[in-house]
C-alpha cells in the first residue's frame, strides 16, 4: 500500500516546479505548457470537432494569439491547474482542473481534449487515470467532476473507463452552437481511485 503510494508519487516528478507525469510506457507526458508549444497547440486545437464539445471560451478558429494567451494564462492562473498532454515530439492535447469555491471547494472540475490524429488510442483514458490519481495524492480534495455534453460518446466512455460514475443529467443546461443540450455530470470520489 505504502509502496504503491510512493511509486505513484515518484511517477509524478516535480522538477523545479515543473509538472511531469509519464504514462503509457513513458510514451506520453502530462507537463506544463511551454512557449514552444504554440505551433502544435494551434495545429491541434484549431478544430471544430474539438470546439463543438468544449466551452465557448476555447476559441474557434484558434489563432496563434489565442495559443500565446492560453500558454501565459495557464501558467499564471489561480483558477485551476492546466497542463499539456504531449508525446515525445510535441504537444498533442490538454488536461486540467478548475477549482471551485465555497461549499464546492473540495470538488474540482476536470477538462481535457486531444488532437484528432491521436484519437482512439486510449491516450486520454490513461491520462485521466494518472492525472486524477496525481490530484488525489497531492491535494486535499474529495471528488473530481466532469461535465459532458449530450452526444459526446467518446468522452463519456473515457470517464467510465477511468472509473467515473454518472451522477445525473441536467436537462438543457448547455447552450452551444445555437442549440440547447443536456449536460451529463460525472464524478470520481477519492475512495474510488484504485
Ligand atoms: C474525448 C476525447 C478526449 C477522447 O480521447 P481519446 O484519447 O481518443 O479517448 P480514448 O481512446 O482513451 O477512449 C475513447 C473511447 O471512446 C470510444 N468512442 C469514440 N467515439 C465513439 C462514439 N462515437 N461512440 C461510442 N464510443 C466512441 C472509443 O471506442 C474508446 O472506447 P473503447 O476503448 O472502449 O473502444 C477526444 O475524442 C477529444 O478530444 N474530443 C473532443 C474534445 C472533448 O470532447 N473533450 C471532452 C469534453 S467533456
Amino acid at each position: 500500500m505504502v509502496r504503491a503510494m510512493i511509486r505513484e508519487l515518484t511517477a509524478a516528478l516535480m522538477e523545479d516546479g515543473e509538472m511531469l507525469i509519464k504514462f503509457l510506457k513513458d510514451e506520453y507526458l502530462i507537463r506544463n505548457f511551454k512557449l514552444d508549444d504554440i505551433e502544435a497547440l494551434v495545429r491541434y486545437a484549431n478544430n471544430y470537432n474539438i470546439f463543438r464539445w468544449v466551452k465557448d471560451n476555447f476559441p474557434y478558429p484558434y489563432s496563434i494569439k489565442d495559443a500565446e494567451q492560453w500558454i501565459t494564462v495557464s501558467r499564471n492562473t489561480n483558477d485551476g491547474l492546466n497542463y499539456a498532454i504531449a508525446n515525445q515530439n510535441e504537444l498533442i492535447g490538454g488536461i486540467g482542473v478548475k477549482f471551485k469555491e465555497d461549499v464546492y471547494r473540495y470538488s474540482w472540475e476536470l477538462g481535457y481534449w486531444l488532437g484528432e490524429p491521436f484519437w482512439g488510442k486510449g491516450i486520454v483514458t490513461e491520462a485521466v487515470k494518472v492525472f486524477t490519481k496525481y490530484l488525489f495524492n497531492h491535494y486535499n480534495i474529495r471528488s473530481i467532476t466532469a461535465n459532458v455534453y449530450e452526444g459526446n460518446k467518446a468522452s463519456m466512455r473515457v470517464l467510465t473507463k477511468a472509473g467515473f460514475k454518472l451522477d445525473g443529467v441536467i436537462r438543457k443546461a448547455v447552450f452551444k452552437e445555437k442549440l440547447f443540450w443536456d449536460l451529463y455530470v460525472y464524478s470520481l470520489l477519492r475512495e474510488e481511485v484504485k
